[in-house]
């Protein structure tokens, strides 16, 4: 389950699904829970995924993932592998822990692993969204936010687009000193 933890305001995460899905909700996000433990083990552990075994992943996963398209308009989805062995994982860390936002929704299932949204959430306030196995998350188009990786430093997403070709993340200033 996802933990959201405020930032300048209060440091005690918010672990009470109710509150959170209140707090989240107020805050123009979407968070539910998915069973992972459908999943073979060997599919979740696994970090180095074929294209055959992404392709199960999304089978294992379809009926959720298509009610979801049909809700959010999104046309495709794929996996999304960050660990040790992603060769540039340094820079794409880098990338992504800058504030940035997204014409399309940033939408995540989080099938193993875990990580950490910052997000500007409609108040404006910046709370971070810890997010682990199960955990879909919908960051909406223009939500300025940035991402990083939690202590076991891997993660496994499903993401899904409104437009393929429009993913592109939108800087205030280019983002310098990026390996
Ligand atoms: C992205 C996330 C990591 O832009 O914010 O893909
Ligand atoms: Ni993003």
């Amino acid at each position: 389950m996802a933990t959201i933890r405020l930032l300048h305001a209060d440091s005690r995460p918010i672990e009470a699904p109710a509150k959170m899905a209140s707090f989240l909700e107020e805050e123009g996000l979407v968070c539910r829970n998915w069973d992972v433990a459908k999943l073979p083990e060997e599919l979740r552990g696994n970090y180095a995924l074929t294209d055959a075994e992404k392709t199960e992943i999304l089978a294992t996963f379809e009926g959720e993932l298509e009610q979801l398209k049909a809700e959010g308009g999104y046309v495709s989805a794929d996996i999304v592998v960050l660990s040790e062995q992603t060769p540039d994982l340094e820079a794409l860390l880098c990338k992504f822990s800058r504030e940035h936002h997204h014409s399309e929704d940033e939408v995540r299932f989080v099938v193993d692993g875990h990580g950490i949204f910052t997000i500007c959430g409609r108040s404006g306030r910046y709370f971070e969204v810890m997010v682990g196995p199960g955990d879909l998350i919908t960051v909406p188009a223009g939500t300025r936010h940035w991402f990083t990786l939690a202590e076991d430093r891997r993660i496994k997403c499903i993401r899904l687009f409104q437009d393929p070709s429009g993913w592109a993340a939108i800087y205030d200033d280019v983002p310098a000193g990026c390996p």
